[in-house]
């Protein structure tokens, strides 16, 4: 496995990779969990070559967020990612990636503003011009996310049509603990209480999913979820929503979108349920 910190060398080797097939790319910020290597897994059954990076982005980090505090660890990342058959880590540094004097910002407009949007300002720009650039960096042919960032993955299919971008965007279901929650990097914040408390989340989906299904009203199923979050001592409710999935607005189609927030000590957490009723 090689590991690549510049961009013009990522840039030759990528250019190499593509006389041998699909070229496969998984973006993260570290700190890898096993819903990363699910994605990780995904490439390599798919693609031919399989290139990761591992970069924590500070444009998508408010001045109040935790970029400093993002846990960090590229020594126990780049063994996992060896032990998973990745062929090249990019590892850029944040001056390597982003240089003084850029200025040049990817906005998806409405849906980076909403919903999640709304709670992080800014934050979709942020991943979106990150993600535009780590493709221009990487040339892959195929890029795998996870659905436990919904938000994040229908704000880069959008520039991906928006922009013609040649990458097809392949989604990896969400990976949970066996109590149901979502694999994050930021669990790692939480202290054991906290984290007994964090199944909430689930909880609310599954209470959602539920309504959804009986009495098909969006409206019914927000206000069953937030029953949930708010029965949690010291649990903050950021949003809990029946959306759409593509738009992030008020739901048109069968298919709806539960998409929950919530800060639980100084962990912020999310997470979502796709249900198509009949
Ligand atoms: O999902 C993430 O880890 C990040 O948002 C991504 C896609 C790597 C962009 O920084």
């Amino acid at each position: 496995m090689k590991v690549i910190e510049t961009i013009p060398e990522m840039q030759e080797l990528a250019a190499e990779l593509k006389g041998s097939g699909q070229t496969g790319f998984v973006p993260t910020m570290g700190a890898l969990h096993r819903g990363h290597l699910e994605l990780v897994r995904a490439a390599r059954k798919s693609c031919a070559s399989v290139v990761v990076s591992v970069f924590v982005n500070p444009l998508q980090f408010a001045p109040s967020e935790d970029f400093e505090q993002y846990p960090r660890d590229q020594e126990r990342d780049f063994s996992l990612l060896d032990a998973e058959g990745v062929d090249i880590v990019f590892f850029p540094s944040v001056k390597e990636m982003y240089p003084e004097g850029r200025s040049t910002t990817i906005s998806v407009g409405n849906l980076g503003r909403v919903v999640e949007g709304a709670a992080r300002p800014g934050h979709f720009d942020g991943v979106a011009t990150v993600v535009a650039k780590l493709f221009n960096i990487v040339r892959p042919d195929v890029a795998f996310f996870g659905q436990k960032d919904a938000q994040q993955v229908a704000v880069i299919k959008r520039m991906v049509a928006d922009l013609s971008i040649p990458v097809r965007v392949e989604v990896v279901e969400t990976v949970r603990e066996s109590d149901g929650l979502a694999l994050s990097s930021r669990n790692q914040y939480l202290s054991p209480d906290e984290r007994a408390r964090s199944t909430a989340l689930f909880g609310a989906l599954q209470r959602g999913r539920e309504i959804l299904l009986s009495t098909r009203d969006p409206g019914a199923a927000e206000e069953g979820m937030g029953e949930i979050l708010n029965a949690v001592p010291g649990l903050k409710i950021d949003y809990a929503r029946a959306v759409d999935p593509i738009t992030f607005e008020a739901p048109s189609s069968r298919a709806v979108l539960l998409v929950v927030a919530a800060s639980i000590g100084r962990t912020r957490l999310i997470d979502n349920l796709l249900v198509e009723a009949d």
